[in-house]
């Protein structure tokens, strides 16, 4: 195991993105998948243990909890978290911070990939995808100059806010609606990458034609990944423009581990 390790949960790579560049700025990590049970869960011998992670619904998507869980991270590691949000950063550093300790913390935005809300262009700050992934590389890189610096964050805890406490409760309802909400249209050519790409294996491939089943976390990785476009959610998904982190590739999106020299 290499000195630093990042755990990753990532629907539409921005994450990953990041945790990449985090690595590669930090000289080297081990990534690892936290989007289905982990292969690797005792990293008690890491120097350094980080984690990136989106906001989804005011807080942490329920299966990066889940995964967090059934980590073993020394007591001696220095720990770091960082969430992605399009604008809000949600409850999800709380979440994670009473299941490992974290010593540092930052909440950064990116490119909004939940687009049955919003366009993916919409984000705060207001700035073009162009300067979203820039800003999202420089960041990466003052992020892994404060952790190689073991700089800790000072307040006892990311703040909480009680609304996004509120939306986050609600979450699991709104996820149960949205999964009944999934259409496949004639454009699907049955190449079955929205099934490889489904964190939850959720897509099934029958008659040539995907299916999809309720057992959904909302990623999205399966309509914005589409080739065809075939996949909506919702009127307004045909009509807006589809978006993943195009530094992030499938193979890398779908690995179990990853290693970032
Ligand atoms: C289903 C869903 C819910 C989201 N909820 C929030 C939210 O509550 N607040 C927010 O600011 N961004 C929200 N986002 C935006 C993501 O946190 C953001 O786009 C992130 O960069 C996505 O990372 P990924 O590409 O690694 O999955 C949501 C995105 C999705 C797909």
């Amino acid at each position: 195991m290499h000195e630093n390790v990042i755990f990753f949960w990532s629907g539409t790579g921005n994450c990953l993105d990041m945790a990449k560049n985090i690595a590669k700025a930090m000289g080297g990590a081990d990534l690892v998948s936290l989007r289905k049970k982990p292969e690797v869960t005792d990293v008690r011998g890491a120097k350094r243990v980080g984690f990136v992670f989106p906001c989804h619904g005011g807080g942490a998507p329920v299966d990066f909890l889940e995964h967090a869980k059934l980590l073993q991270v020394s007591p001696e590691s220095y720990v770091f978290g960082i969430s992605q949000s399009a604008s809000y950063p949600g409850i999800g550093l709380n979440d994670l911070n009473r299941i490992i300790p974290l010593d540092y913390w930052k909440a950064v935005t990116h490119q909004c990939t939940c687009i049955w809300l919003f366009p993916h262009q919409l984000m705060v700050p207001l700035m073009t995808p162009k300067m979203a992934q820039k800003r999202s590389e420089k960041l990466s890189k003052k992020i892994a100059a404060d952790v190689l610096a073991g700089k800790k964050t000072e307040k006892a805890e990311p703040s909480r806010f009680f609304l996004n406490a509120a939306e986050n409760k609600g979450w699991p309802t709104i996820l149960k609606l949205k999964a009944k909400g999934f259409k496949v249209s004639d454009k699907c050519i049955g190449c079955g990458q929205c099934a490889k790409i489904c964190p939850r294996e959720n897509i099934e491939i029958r008659g040539g034609k995907a299916h999809i089943g309720t057992n959904c976390i909302n990623c999205l990785g399966c309509l914005q990944y589409c080739p065809t476009g075939a996949i909506s959610l919702g009127k307004v998904t045909d009509k807006r423009e589809h978006y993943y982190n195009k530094n992030v590739s499938i193979q890398e999106l779908t690995s179990a581990e990853l290693e970032v020299r």
